[in-house]
């Protein structure tokens, strides 16, 4: 059975009165490239959606990870559709591509991107989450109460094929290092990594049965550290397969009842909660966020892309199902508010506004150099 690459590359090229949504027509933009991939042999099917000012280009194919060709297609189709972003003068048009051409790969360049490949299962659910206003160790603490909390997820105490755990490669993402621990053996010490959020996020999941093979994949390019200033936040996307031998559906989504702290919301400056809510609502509109989760899932059917539309239908055209549309998430939502009105009382000071290290990247260093001949030493004893 031939190896299927699943890639979410993502980028934020520009929005509707602020940083809230993407025109369509910046969407139909994608679209127009992608359909011209498919029609030459480059991708098997894609699926375009988004999440607050960020778009989201789904693609299945035979290439592997990192490929150029891939890369390079989603780079031609955000570079499209930020032409379009310029031409309406829609806000920050073309924010997330810092170069101006193409090379190699997505890395480097200003999008994100979360890829994985594996063998098809009989059924290949897939769950995709797609974040706005946060930093890639948003979800760090998702994927461990997902893939490592036996107290949440009860497939890791009553499936034998989840009995073992999971192994965790994480990222030191301001020294370029990588680290793979296991879990539960390692668990205090992969805990100890993740706890610092300022550097450290986990990339992907693996399962420990070697046939299964990979369980999540997040994207981790960090946008300031690439500009070497603040243009935008990261909002990163995440992939995790579900069920037979992964976490079911539910196990998957069931971290998202509770709040979670995260990184990056106004400015990319900010603690916020996260707010789980669907595609279409997911518009940041209260102090820019709050920030804005969605999950959406399809299907991968012989190496297609496959949701709730009529198979027959044309290439690229999917309905997947969305999962925090459902009006059992409300009052999850409310908490969710709760906490982030009560956040927003402390104005831009810690732990409401990011420690010194992340706001390096803000404007905060040129306020503080135009005071530095302000500052007069105090006497010590
Ligand atoms: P079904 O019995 O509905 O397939 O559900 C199985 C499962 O994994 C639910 O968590
Ligand atoms: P984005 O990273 O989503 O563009 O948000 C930028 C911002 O500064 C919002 O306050
Ligand atoms: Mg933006
Ligand atoms: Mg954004």
């Amino acid at each position: 059975m031939a190896q299927i690459t699943v890639s979410l590359i993502k980028a934020d090229i520009g929005s509707v009165g602020g940083h809230t949504r993407p025109h369509p027509s910046m969407m139909e933009a994608l679209k127009d490239v992608l359909r011209d991939g498919y029609a030459k042999n480059i991708i098997n099917d894609f699926y375009v959606t988004r999440v607050g000012d960020d778009m989201q280009i789904i693609m299945t194919h035979n290439k592997g990870i990192d490929n150029s060709e891939i890369h390079g297609l989603a780079w031609n189709a955000f570079v499209e559709a930020s032409n379009v972003a310029k031409k309406l003068k829609v806000y920050a048009a073309g924010q997330d591509l810092l170069k101006d051409a193409f090379s190699g790969n997505i890395r480097g360049l200003g999008p994100g991107a979360a890829e994985m490949t594996f063998e098809e299962r009989r059924s290949e659910p897939l769950v995709f989450f797609m974040a706005d206003k946060t930093a890639p160790s948003a979800y760090s603490v998702p994927l461990l109460n997902i893939f490592a909390n036996p107290f949440k997820t009860a497939g890791l105490v009553i499936d034998p094929r989840m009995h073992d755990g999971f192994k965790f490669q994480i990222f030191d993402l301001i020294d370029h290092k990588e680290i793979t621990l296991s879990s539960p053996e390692e668990l205090n010490d992969i805990l100890a990594i993740l706890g610092d959020t300022t550097r450290f996020a986990i990339k992907r999941v693996f399962s420990k049965n070697e046939e299964l093979g990979i369980a999540a994949s997040v994207s981790t390019e960090r946008l300031n550290l690439i500009a070497g200033k603040y243009v935008g936040k990261d909002d990163p996307v995440c992939i995790v397969r579900a069920q037979s031998g992964f976490p079911a559906l539910g196990e998957i989504l069931q971290p998202f009842m509770e709040p979670i702290f995260v990184p990056g919301w106004m400015r990319g400056s900010h603690n916020g909660v996260f707010y789980p809510v669907s595609v279409e609502e997911s518009d940041p509109t209260y102090f820019d966020g709050p920030p804005p989760i969605c999950a959406i899932g399809l299907h991968v059917v012989n190496g297609k892309l496959q949701g709730l539309e009529d198979p027959s239908s044309e290439v690229g055209e999917h309905i997947p199902v969305d999962y925090f549309k459902f009006p059992c998430w409300n009052h999850i939502r409310e908490e969710s508010m709760r906490l982030n009105v009560a956040i927003r009382k402390q104005g831009s000071i810690m732990p409401a506004i990011l420690p010194p290290e992340e706001m390096e990247y803000t404007t905060r260093p040129q306020v503080l150099e135009k005071l530095k001949d302000r500052f007069t030493k105090i006497p010590q004893k």
